[in-house]
């Protein structure tokens, strides 16, 4: 465990300098690993130099913040403007009926956890999700079992 980047170290020497950016960098660690524990918050409280309760505070006050995995694979399907408009809607609604659940739901089997997030900042990708950090670009409804299946995989080999 000790040997694995510190993640809310990285982030939390990106934006320590910019003013009223703590929210922006738990935005960063949540689209990076799907959720926000201690050990991060921590770690953000030591490297922006805010005091941990702070930290805990915005991270209860606004239910967009996760503090345990949802799932093991979070899927995070952009809803901003330029996704909305290039078809998003319709990928989301694929993952929905492929996993048979809704957003903000994770499948019975703890492997998905589904959500929609507003702009993740790669607009020229459009329409764009997000799997556990990893970005799939001008996507399709077509495309989703395949990184249903892609992930599936990944899980099997790890086991
Ligand atoms: S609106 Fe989806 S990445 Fe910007």
């Amino acid at each position: 465990m000790d040997n694995e980047p510190c993640l809310g170290c990285q982030v939390g020497d990106k934006w320590r300098k910019k003013r009223g950016s703590l929210i922006m960098a738990l935005h960063e660690i949540q689209g990076a690993k799907g959720y926000v524990d201690w050990k991060d918050a921590t770690d953000l409280s030591q490297t922006m130099g805010i005091p941990l309760a702070r930290i805990y505070e915005v991270l209860t006050f606004y239910n967009f913040f996760k503090l345990v995995a949802p799932g093991k694979a979070v899927i995070s399907v952009c809803t901003g403007t330029a996704c909305y408009l290039k078809g998003n809607d319709k990928v989301l609604e694929k993952f929905k009926s492929e996993l048979k659940i809704k957003e903000g739901e994770s499948t019975p089997d703890g492997l998905f956890h589904l959500q929609c997030v507003r702009c993740v900042g790669c607009c020229g990708l459009a329409p764009v999700c997000v799997v556990n950090g990893k970005t799939y670009g001008r996507m399709t409804p077509e495309q989703v079992p395949g990184i249903l299946n892609e992930w599936r995989e990944k899980f099997k080999e790890e086991a």
